[in-house]
């Protein structure tokens, strides 16, 4: 499951001559991955268009728990099912960070998104100061069981996105990774719920993390702009 999160880059002109490289270098990846492109709104539109029959699914970057009403800035569900879209990331730590999003408003999005049809990526993950202050188990345990409140695990996916990791080069070590991603696993209490792995994702870290036992896939930021190494990301080689 390798989500690529292209968050505020890519105008449609972009998005499509970033699929006209993309596409060709994943036509004949193995069938057991599931990619999914999340673009900035305005692009997803034309991403549906360009991905029309090749297998990829769309992700929102955000989604609203009402399906209208005086939200400004806000996207509804309903828009998003209009345009093909399947997956939403909720809870990333740029709106945690930037607009203190909650776990409750958290929750209130994954919940509006399971309830409409779409699978919601539910991002949970510690700042270097709490993992310095070894307050990272006890952060995540309360991101799960907020954020996670009355979800189907069937139809989640938690991608656990260690803050310190984000857009700063510094991956998590990947033992450390997955022994995290198993903590969730336990605290979701569903075996089968799908977690990934996200910060500093690479082409040249991606085989050692999808070697873990407890790693389903990657949230992958900034190595997903470039279509040629997000490709490569796509075609890891790990068979576990
Ligand atoms: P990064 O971002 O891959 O650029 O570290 C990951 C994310 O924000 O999901």
């Amino acid at each position: 499951m390798i989500a690529g999160n292209w968050k505020m880059h890519m105008t449609c002109a972009e998005a499509r001559i970033y699929a006209a490289t993309f596409l060709p270098l994943v036509a004949n990846s193995y069938p057991d991955r599931e990619v999914i492109l999340a673009p900035p709104f305005t692009a997803i539109l034309t991403m549906a268009e360009v991905l029309t029959g090749t297998g990829i699914k769309l992700s929102s970057q955000n989604i609203h728990w009402e399906g209208n009403g005086a939200y400004t800035a806000e996207i509804s569900p309903l828009m998003l099912l209009e345009h093909n879209v399947n997956y939403a990331i909720v809870g990333h730590s740029e709106p945690r960070k930037y607009y203190s999003e909650s776990d409750e408003q958290i929750n209130r999005r994954a919940r509006a998104a399971q309830a409409s049809g779409l699978v919601p990526i539910v991002c949970v993950g510690e700042s270097n100061q709490q993992r310095e202050s070894n307050e990272t188990e006890r952060v995540i345990r309360r991101q799960v069981e907020q954020g996670l409140e009355g979800l189907d695990p069937a139809r989640l996916i938690v991608a656990y996105e260690p803050i310190w990791a984000i857009g700063t080069g510094k991956t998590c070590a990947s033992a450390e990774a997955n022994r995290i991603c198993g903590l969730i696993r336990a605290w979701v209490g569903a075996s089968d719920v799908i977690i990934q792995y996200g910060g500093s994702v690479k082409p040249d870290n991606i085989d050692e993390i999808m070697g873990q036992s407890d790693i389903d896939g990657v949230l992958v930021g900034g190595a997903s702009l470039d279509p040629e190494g997000f490709a490569r990301i796509v075609n890891y080689q790990t068979i576990k």
